[in-house]
This record gives C-alpha cells, structure tokens and sequence, in this order.
C-alpha cells in the first residue's frame, strides 16, 4: 500500500558512469520512508557491475527483492519495472508519482527525453512526467558535454525540468569517495523536498 509511506518517487538508474549516486540516492529515500518505483536500464546494469561491488540481477522481480534485502526495504517499499512493463504505473499520468528523477542520465537518455522518443519505460515515464507538468531532475554525467547535449539540457530546462549535473563541490572537504556521492544525493533530495543530513545547506554549519 503506497499510503503507508510518505510519498512516492519515481528513480531510473541509466548507463551514465555513476550508478553510486543513484544507488545512494535509493538508499536515502528508502530511509525517508518513501515508495520508490524504480527501473534500471540494461546499460546501467554494465555500470553497476563495472563501477560498484553489487552484483544486480538481470531481471526486474529478481532486481527488487535483491535491492529490498540489501537496503533493507520494507514490504512494498521497492518496486522495480523492466524495460517494457508498459502497464507499470509510472506509464501513465493518473498513475505515477509526481516527482521522477533519472540518476545518473546518460546522454542516450537525455536526448530521448528531450525528443519524446518513448521507446522503453524510463523514457515513458519522464515523457508523463514532461506532459502532466510534473517534477522531473535529471542527473546527467559526461565530460566534456557536445553541444547537441547541452541543447537537449537548455530544452528541457525551460520546460522545466531541473537539470543537476553530477557535480560534486569541494567546499565542505569531502575525505571520501562516499562524501563526494552525498553532495550531489544531497542536491537532489534538496531539490525532492526531503529531508537530508548529508551535507548542511549553505549557510549552517560546513565543518
Ligand atoms: C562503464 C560505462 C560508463 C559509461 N559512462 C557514460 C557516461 O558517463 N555518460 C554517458 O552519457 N554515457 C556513458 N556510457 C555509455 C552509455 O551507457 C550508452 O550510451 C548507453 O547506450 C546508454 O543507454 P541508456 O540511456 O539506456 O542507459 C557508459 C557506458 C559504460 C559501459
């Protein structure tokens, strides 16, 4: 039941480098006590298997019952779809959270958004999320950016979708791989409206 936690987001996993920030940021959400309906594409599988320790499944059923264990999710909690669940919740507009963030977005991802390809679901679901004037974030992650990348960034920005590069800040010293990763989850859940003690807003206390 979606009413026993405190909101639902909607969270896809693509095949940009840095599938630790989107697995961090699952992580927070599941302790905030949120839904998270997730998908994870097939690139960002190689990603988490060549950038991280965990070995993710292939399937989506056998993706939500390794991720809930490992993050210790509760019943319902975790929900992943496959690439063409179609009947998904997050496909339509009276059935998906209103808030999606794709975490890391791979410049493939951005450019079918930006052009409403729709082709599998992560695409589908942002395309709802544009269409009903929803939240969506993207966290893109490439170096150096080409300009038909940074076009797709400028059209969606100006319809509203927030644009939060994976780029970390130095100012609060991080001394770790792990701190680096929390300033930009922290940005993110800023920006989702939850609560975080990752890194304090600028202004409060740095050190
Ligand atoms: C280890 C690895 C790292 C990658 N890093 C990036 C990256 O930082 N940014 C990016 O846009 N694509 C990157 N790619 C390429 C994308 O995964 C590729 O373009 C893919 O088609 C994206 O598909 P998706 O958007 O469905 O996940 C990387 C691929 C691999 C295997």
């Amino acid at each position: 039941m979606t009413d026993a936690f405190k909101g639902r987001v909607t969270l896809a996993l693509t095949g940009a480098s840095g599938a630790q920030y989107g697995l961090r940021l699952l992580q927070c959400l599941l302790q905030a006590d949120y839904q998270v309906l997730m998908m994870v594409s097939k690139a960002a599988q190689v990603v988490v298997a060549t950038e991280t320790d965990i070995n993710l499944p292939g399937t989506p059923d056998a993706q939500q019952a390794f991720l809930s264990v490992h993050y210790q999710a509760q019943p319902g909690q975790l929900r992943v779809f496959g690439r063409e669940q179609w009947l998904a919740p997050v496909a339509s507009g009276s059935g998906a959270p209103s808030a999606m963030v794709v975490c890391p977005c791979s410049t493939g991802s951005l450019s079918a958004i930006a052009t409403g390809a729709s082709n599998n679901l992560i695409e589908r679901a942002a395309d709802v999320a544009l269409k009903e004037r929803r939240q969506l974030i993207l966290v893109p992650r490439e170096a150096p950016y080409s300009t038909i990348h940074l076009e797709h960034m400028l059209k969606l920005s100006q319809q509203g979708v927030v644009i939060l590069p994976a780029s970390p800040g130095f100012y609060h010293r991080p001394d770790s791989v792990e701190a680096m990763i929390d300033f930009v989850v922290a940005r993110i859940l800023n920006q989702l409206g939850i609560e975080q003690a990752l890194l304090p807003r600028w202004g409060e206390t740095l050190l």
